[in-house]
């Protein structure tokens, strides 16, 4: 069932009740959810988000009865994800004359997703406003919130925030307003937090910040309910669960290296969990003493082993440490694999294999995928010659993703 109802003068939701068992990130909600748009009938008709792609035309047809498709002057895509953009597949055609209205990111993903090769698109960056006739959007990018190119709108004159999946809810609801829902959506509205939004928590505080300068009377997410109540409780709610909980961690990075860049790579990654506020311990397997580096292990909450490729394979003792691991109890540590290499870097996945033989949580690409779809966090930490650029960016990405698993306790 498509419904709609006003929210402000000439602001619309129009939305898609889905009450089936919908598979979702690897979950299925069973309470189902819902896909929320917003018409803006302003002088220059903007329409923000879409609904998912299955109920592409009936959203479109629903939409027809609002405002002649071809008078939308901007849609503006928050998140490409198939079910805010997913109603583009049929809206495209009909709203020829709109500019698209997305992040740098989104741009490359929207023509490709829905052949928009020949579209106007309007890319907005972080804190750039427009105007839509009567009424002013503000755009702050919120990258990793929860894919690279997400972005939140925010209506100036109406005070209402379209947050797209932020602050959303699963529950396939009848009531649009969470007041009116008939029970207290607090607690679906954490559980949705913790499966989707808390992998990123590290991105909600920098979002929580932008929130601070925003007098926000009114939150219209692109699932679930729409909050015009105990506004701040909810932001509070994303702050408190976003924060680290969890202190008095410890790291022990070991490696052995040819030229130094795998050096390069560990003092990286000491660099960040530093910075981070945990300990990190960083011992050269070739120079340090191993009942050392072993006891470090043990008493570690991660543990990162790293080596130079050469002739295929590791380099120096650090296979020694590897096999004494073997040996030890590590269940509940993080384990990770790195290293720098010049050609096919077999070093580090021999490692990787060695972890996995431990009873240590061995992170790999593929895991985080499946646990958290980010697709920015690469497991092992591979590094070509000496980490520049993208390339400590890259090893910065996935000690943060460690340290954010170790500084928090859910
Ligand atoms: Fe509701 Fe990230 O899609």
């Amino acid at each position: 069932m498509m419904q709609s109802v006003i929210l402000a003068e000439n602001v619309y939701y129009i939305g898609k009740n889905d009450n089936r068992e919908v598979p979702f990130h690897r979950l299925i909600l069973a309470r189902g959810t819902t896909y929320n748009a917003y018409l803006l009938k302003t002088e220059k008709p903007t329409l923000i988000d879409t609904v998912d792609m299955e109920f592409g035309r009936e959203f479109v047809e629903y939409l027809s009865e609002m405002i002649d498709p071809e008078e939308l002057q901007y849609i503006v895509i928050n998140h490409t994800e198939p079910d805010h953009s997913g109603g583009m597949a049929a809206l495209a055609g009909r709203a020829t004359n709109a500019t698209i209205v997305c992040t740098e990111p989104a741009v490359k993903e929207l023509k490709e997703m829905y052949k928009l090769h020949s579209r106007d698109f309007l890319v907005v960056h972080d804190g750039d406003t427009l105007d839509i006739g009567g009424k002013t959007l503000l755009f702050r990018e919120t990258p990793y919130l929860h894919t690279e190119e997400t972005m939140i709108t925010y209506c100036v004159e109406d005070k209402i925030l379209f947050p797209c999946d932020i602050f959303s809810t699963h529950v396939a609801n009848n009531q649009i307003f969470a007041d009116e829902a008939g029970f207290d959506i607090t607690e679906d509205f954490i559980g949705y937090y913790n499966a989707i939004i808390h992998p990123h928590r590290r991105y909600v505080r920098a979002l929580i910040d932008a929130l601070e300068t925003l007098d926000v009377q009114m939150i219209a997410p692109s699932h679930g309910y729409i909050l015009r109540n105990e506004i701040q409780k909810y932001i509070g709610l994303y702050a408190t669960m976003s924060a680290d909980t969890v202190t008095d961690k410890k790291v022990t990075i070991v490696y052995t290296t040819i030229r130094s860049n795998t050096k390069k790579v560990a003092n990286h990654l000491q660099r960040i969990f530093e910075e981070n506020d945990i300990q990190a311990s960083v011992f050269n397997a070739d120079k340090a003493d191993h009942a050392e580096i072993l006891a470090s292990i043990q008493e570690a909450d991660a543990v990162f082993v790293g080596s130079s490729t050469k002739y295929a394979d590791m380099i120096g003792n650090i296979e020694d440490i590897l096999k004494a691991m073997l040996d030890m109890n590590l269940e509940g540590k993080i384990g990770a694999a790195f290293g720098s290499y010049g050609w096919s870097g077999e070093a580090i996945e021999v490692i990787q294999d060695y972890l996995n033989q431990t009873s240590m949580n061995v992170q790999s690409t593929s895991q985080v995928i499946k646990t958290t779809g980010m697709t920015h966090v690469e497991f092992p930490v591979r590094v070509r010659f000496s980490p520049k650029d993208e390339q400590l960016t890259k090893i910065e990405h996935s000690a943060t993703f460690v340290a954010d698993l170790l500084l928090s306790a859910v």
